[in-house]
């Protein structure tokens, strides 16, 4: 292309899994499917300048929050590595990527999800820019499968407001992107809200790269993958009947088996913290006193993430501010809902 330079921005949520992605093959490629809400507060913000240069190197700087950054470089080289042979036009130009956080940084929140997805669709519009014309569901295709490989979920991250990764027998799907999930939905489920406890802000124990791989002969391993399909089939059925019950079902079980996958894998670890037992004791407590349909789910760490229907919003975020939030780190929550993913 003759374009010298240019710049393009995009903002991309982070999501939470409902049925969790954990353990993958190579070229990162999941060993089950997995489905999750996409956010809307939660959001990485990035804009990409390129400007056309002559030798043939790939050539990147990152500043995060208006600071140039070196911590986010190798992560980023080994994603430019990895979707070139797919972005033919990398190695001609230098990227300056300026990247910032809805949420704020070291919340304990992942932003590998809402980043890479960010980043993959300014490298997208720009490949557009250079000449290249895609058809809108093309376009996410792709950006959702190139975001894949900057981090597995990420590719849930380009589209709302509940996707499909992995290939399975229940929905439209595909191992090597995110698919906006087809199938019908109550209105039990829309809007449906997403409050994040912070809980620990820390680093994290374990990275999702060391995780995923202590799924490799694992003693449980089969089970869960075939368990994860089992809960994407029961879940279709539920978010058409709009069961709340049978919803939070899944979605605890679920949360607790991620953790569990960690606790019984060699090396083992225990992400949760005290806090995160309190907090899911306190859920269960009110739901049992109140009849709501408040529930929980948890990442690979100590954070909760509280899932309850807009129509319980307001009760619910005064159980929370009464009952929960002291769990937090500094008082420290996230109020969130389902959003409809990324925007130019
Ligand atoms: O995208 P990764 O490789 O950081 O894996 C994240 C996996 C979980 O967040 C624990 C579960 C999920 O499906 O998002």
């Amino acid at each position: 292309s003759n374009i010298k330079s240019g710049s393009v921005k995009w903002s991309a949520p982070s999501n939470i899994a409902l049925v969790k992605y954990w353990g993958k093959k190579e070229n990162q490629i999941p060993e089950n499917p997995s489905i999750s809400f996409t956010l809307s507060n939660c959001k990485t913000i990035t804009e990409v300048t390129y400007t056309k240069k002559e030798d043939n190197a790939l050539s990147f700087d990152v500043f995060f929050e208006d600071k140039l950054n070196e911590a986010f470089k190798p992560k980023i080289q080994t994603f430019f590595e990895r979707i070139e042979t797919y972005m033919p036009f990398l190695r001609d130009y230098h990227f300056k990527i300026e990247t910032s956080n809805t949420f704020p940084h070291s919340s304990g929140i992942a932003s590998s999800a809402s980043g890479m997805s960010a980043l993959a669709l300014c490298l997208l519009s720009i490949e557009e820019d250079l000449g290249v014309d895609y058809a809108d569901d093309y376009f996410n295709k792709k950006a959702s499968f190139l975001a894949r490989l900057g981090s597995g979920s990420a590719c849930r991250s380009i589209e709302g407001e509940l996707v499909v990764w992995g290939q399975n027998k229940s929905t439209e799907s595909s191992d090597l992107f995110g698919i906006k999930y087809d199938g019908e939905v109550h209105s039990n489920f829309k809007n449906y809200q997403d409050t994040i406890l912070l809980v620990d802000k820390g680093e994290k124990q374990v990275s999702s790269t060391v995780g995923h791989k202590l799924m490799f002969g694992h003693p449980f391993a089969k089970e869960r993958f075939a368990q994860a399909h089992d809960n994407i089939a029961d879940l279709k059925a539920i978010l058409a009947s709009g069961d709340f019950k049978a919803f939070i079902k899944i979605v605890e079980s679920e949360a607790l088996t991620l953790h569990a996958m960690m606790m019984t894998s060699m090396p083992y670890f225990i992400l949760m913290k005290p806090n995160t037992l309190e907090i899911i004791n306190k859920i269960w407590k009110f739901r049992e006193d109140t009849n709501s349909n408040i529930c929980f789910t948890l990442d690979a760490g100590a954070n909760v993430h509280v899932l309850y229907p807009e129509m319980e919003k307001d009760i619910i975020l005064q159980f929370i501010k009464n009952d929960l939030v002291s769990h937090c780190q500094n008082d420290h929550f996230i109020s969130d809902s389902i959003g409809k993913g990324a925007q130019l």
